[in-house]
């Protein structure tokens, strides 16, 4: 009875924010808020949440990935923009549509890991705190009770202490679904963030200082929200430690992938839903599965490890078949309209998350702009969904798709090599 009223009030509950209208003139998509970006805040926190690995050809080929699928509609049906409420593990959400884990956003926008949870839980979509954000676990839970998801990396010190005590308080505060992230198994460069400075401690140079005098509106919201800061993981440094001890701090504890003993030993631990994030081949996320792992999050980090990584979309109909009638999978890494949500959905995804977007809106609308991009992606998902006759996200997997990029790994090279599942 309780689960069914929960339910029914997240089907009420979201309505567009009421600047909707005014801001949706001025950023018709996000192409305009990531335009808009860099004009409000310092030249190194844009870079550090826009860039890719390398020279961005990663993020290049996610976009292009997303621009090449193409849907065939059928007319001659009564369609009106169709509700896109959906459940997901269980649970009732406004929208298929969801804010991924990033580390240290409020380096762009300070205070924007508790403006995008607020957002999300106002909407009533996912809203997923990474572990090395700004904000703890307990602050985000609060900010966002019905919607919060927690993304834990490999805190593999002391047999996995921190990492399993970070487990405890997700289950104090009732995360709804647990994410390991599979796909950080190295350190790698992302070029943009190196050359504006970030690419390791935080040492403000004369030029640093500089970028942030000119940008009026981030500094104050650096007064109103506070210093940037990695508020999960300094809990367990030394009381007081400045960002760059805790940055020390971080990589000394922190690091590798989890092996798939690890996310076992997880999966124990861990009593509600859990996701493995990060997964682009169909064996991994039938591995994931097989192990108890509910969901299956497939991306390539939005293209900030290496470029060479396969674009997630065109992973996304074999894991899907792989793995589609047995676990949740989620899609991320890419996502740039409520457009791309449509064929995510179309291709078979519970679910489309996205990343830099959301930093884009909050560097260019401020403190409105999650609300505004989710209320964006809300109203082109429907409009997408409309246009191609479907009645629900469940039926834009009845599209007519057209999908150059789709992988068949049943003939990709490696399927013949042995692959070390142990080391
Ligand atoms: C600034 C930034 C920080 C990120 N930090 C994390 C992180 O801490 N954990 C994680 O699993 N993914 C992290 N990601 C990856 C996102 O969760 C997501 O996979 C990616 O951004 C999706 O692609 P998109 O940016 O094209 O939407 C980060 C992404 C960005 C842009």
């Amino acid at each position: 009875m309780h689960d069914m009223t929960a339910k029914k009030a997240a089907l009420v509950a979201y309505e567009p924010h009421p600047n909707f209208a005014k801001w949706h003139r001025l950023f018709p998509t996000t192409a305009w808020m990531r335009r808009k970006a860099p004009r409000n805040v310092p030249r190194f926190a844009f870079e550090y949440g826009d860039t890719g690995a390398g020279n961005d050809v990663g993020i290049a080929h996610n976009w292009a990935a997303f621009d090449a699928i193409k849907i065939t509609p059928r007319y001659g049906l009564v369609v009106t923009p169709p509700p896109v409420e959906v459940e997901l593990f269980g649970r009732r959400y406004s929208a298929p549509i969801g804010i991924a884990p990033m580390g240290g956003p409020s380096l762009v926008w300070p205070g924007a890991d508790i403006l995008m949870a607020k957002a999300a839980q106002r909407a009533r979509v996912p809203y997923t705190l990474s572990v090395a954000g700004g904000a703890t676990i307990e602050e985000a839970a609060q900010n966002a009770p019905d919607v919060f998801w927690l993304q834990l990396y490999r805190f593999w010190r002391d047999d996995h202490k921190i990492g399993f005590d970070l487990v405890r308080r997700a289950q104090a505060v009732d995360a709804k679904v647990l994410a390991l992230t599979l796909d950080v198994p190295v350190r790698t460069t992302r070029s943009r963030e190196t050359y504006a400075g970030l690419a390791g401690e935080f040492h403000p140079t004369a030029r640093m200082i500089y970028e942030m005098m000119v940008r009026p509106k981030w500094l104050w919201a650096l007064l109103r929200h506070g210093y940037p800061r990695f508020a999960t993981v300094s809990e367990y440094a030394r009381a007081r430690a400045g960002t760059n001890e805790v940055i020390r701090f971080a990589r000394a504890n922190m690091g590798g992938a989890f092996t798939w003993e690890e996310v076992k030993r997880y999966r124990d631990k861990w009593k509600g839903k859990m996701a493995v994030k990060g997964v682009l081949h169909p064996a991994d996320a039938e591995k994931a599965v097989s192990l108890g792992i509910d969901g299956v999050w497939v991306s390539n980090h939005g293209g900030r490890q290496i470029e060479a990584l396969t674009p997630s979309i065109d992973c996304l109909p074999a894991i899907v078949a792989a793995v589609g009638k047995k676990a949740t999978v989620l899609l991320d890494s890419g996502v740039r309209s409520g457009q791309d949500v449509m064929r995510a959905l179309a291709l078979g995804a519970d679910a489309a998350f996205a990343g830099k977007s959301f930093l884009w809106a909050v560097a260019a609308l401020g403190d409105e702009g999650p609300a505004q991009l989710i209320d964006l992606y809300i109203d082109e998902l429907r409009a997408s969904l409309g246009q191609i006759g479907a009645h629900s996200p469940a039926e834009a997997r009845m599209a007519t798709i057209r999908h150059p990029g789709a992988i068949d790994f049943s003939v990709a090279k490696s399927a013949a090599r042995p692959r070390r599942d142990k080391r």
